[in-house]
């Protein structure tokens, strides 16, 4: 049997968490994505790892032997600057996908709960991120604490969610 690991993200990982935020932003089962390295450009795709490794930023890559198999990742952003899921600087905005052909075993549900784990050890008071309401990701969220900060699809179909972490 292989193993899995999930393992802090190094530079060696960008390219798969490229591949993985276009999963993310290309989630459904579609024919007519656009190529990845054109959709990577766009600003507002761009804006979740340019320049990775910045102040904030924090990754974990889950691997079954020494293949990637899923991420997850946090951003802080600024008010001139953020993604779909932005809520204020102080709080980080996440990022997950797991290859087509490992979802639905737990992958993501353990990178998710490592990520909140490390959170929360680290003193973050909350995290967030953006969903579209038709995505199946949306029950996964809600499972682990994620929850609507305004009425789900008040913005084009899409909802912001925020999973709070008790103080200390
Ligand atoms: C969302 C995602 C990261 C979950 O990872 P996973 O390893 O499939 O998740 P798990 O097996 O731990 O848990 C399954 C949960 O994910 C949801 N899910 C979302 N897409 C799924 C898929 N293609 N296959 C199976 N489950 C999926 C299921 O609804 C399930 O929730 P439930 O148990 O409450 O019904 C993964 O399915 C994925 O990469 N999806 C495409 C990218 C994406 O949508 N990212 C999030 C953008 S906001």
């Amino acid at each position: 049997m292989r193993s899995l690991s999930i393992l802090p993200v190094t530079t060696d990982d960008l390219p798969f968490l490229h591949a993985m935020l276009y999963e993310a932003a290309f989630w459904r089962r579609t024919d007519d994505r656009p190529p990845l390295s054109a959709a990577l450009r766009a600003p507002e795709l761009a804006v979740y790892l340019d320049g990775w490794g910045r102040s904030g930023d924090a990754g974990l890559v889950a691997r079954m032997g020494d293949r990637p198999v899923g991420a997850v990742w946090v951003r802080r952003f600024r008010d001139d600057a953020h993604g779909y899921g932005y809520v204020d600087e102080s709080t980080p905005e996440l990022s997950i996908a797991v290859t087509r052909e490992h979802r639905g075993c737990g992958i993501g549900g353990c990178l998710l709960a490592a990520m909140l784990a490390l959170l929360r050890l680290e003193g973050t008071a909350q995290v967030s991120l953006s969903v579209e309401t038709d995505n199946p990701a949306l029950s996964l969220y809600r499972r682990v604490g994620f929850t609507p900060v305004s009425d789900l699809g008040a913005t084009e179909g899409a909802a912001t969610m925020v999973r709070r972490f008790a103080p200390g």
